[in-house]
């Protein structure tokens, strides 16, 4: 059987189902483990199909990666700067879908805004994937103002190397 080629582009308001679907899935099973019961809860209610399409009608850039028409992954830029979800659906995890994402993602930035420096709070499970992707540490694991137990990384960009005339 041919083999299904993974397609990224952007995601729009009536992608919201589909992103809500899978973040939450991912989130249930990774991230809520590490968590605090209530922050675990608190993290989920913010991931909801109402809140992704609200992120989406404020600017924020969704990139999302589809097999066929199943969505296996999603990425999400705030301000082309800061990374605030990168999932991946557990069956597709460890085939190179976030990278691609998170590379699709970065040029976006780049490409809109000349960014220099991404910013993310990474859940435990997800610092060494956010560590292979060039992020480093900037702080200890700590709770955000929002309760959640994450890692503060960012990712800074060489700069361009100019020719000599
Ligand atoms: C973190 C996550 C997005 C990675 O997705 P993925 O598609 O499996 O990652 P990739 O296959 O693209 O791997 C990217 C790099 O990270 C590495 N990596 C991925 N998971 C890893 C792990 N658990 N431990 C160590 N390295 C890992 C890969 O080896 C690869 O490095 P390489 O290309 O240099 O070999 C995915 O595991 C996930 O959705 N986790 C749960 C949700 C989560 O915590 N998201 C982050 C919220 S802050």
């Amino acid at each position: 059987m041919a083999e299904v080629v993974l397609r990224i582009r952007l995601g729009r308001p009536d992608d919201a189902r589909a992103v809500a679907a899978l973040v939450r899935r991912v989130t249930r099973r990774w991230i809520v483990p590490d968590q605090p019961p209530e922050a675990g809860l608190a993290l989920l209610s913010r991931q909801g199909a109402a809140a992704q399409r609200l992120r989406m009608q404020e600017g924020h850039r969704f990139h999302l990666a589809w097999l066929g028409d199943t969505l296996a992954g999603v990425a999400t830029l705030r301000d082309d700067s800061h990374l605030t979800q990168l999932f991946v659906g557990t069956r597709y995890h460890g085939r190179g879908i976030a990278r691609r994402l998170w590379r699709r993602a970065m040029a976006d930035a780049v490409r809109r805004a000349g960014t220099r420096r991404f910013t993310l709070n990474a859940s435990r499970c997800a610092v060494p994937a956010y560590l292979r992707l060039g992020f480093v540490a900037t702080g200890p694991e700590q709770f955000s103002p929002n309760g959640v137990l994450t890692t503060p990384m960012a990712l800074e960009r060489a700069p361009e190397r100019r020719e000599r005339a």
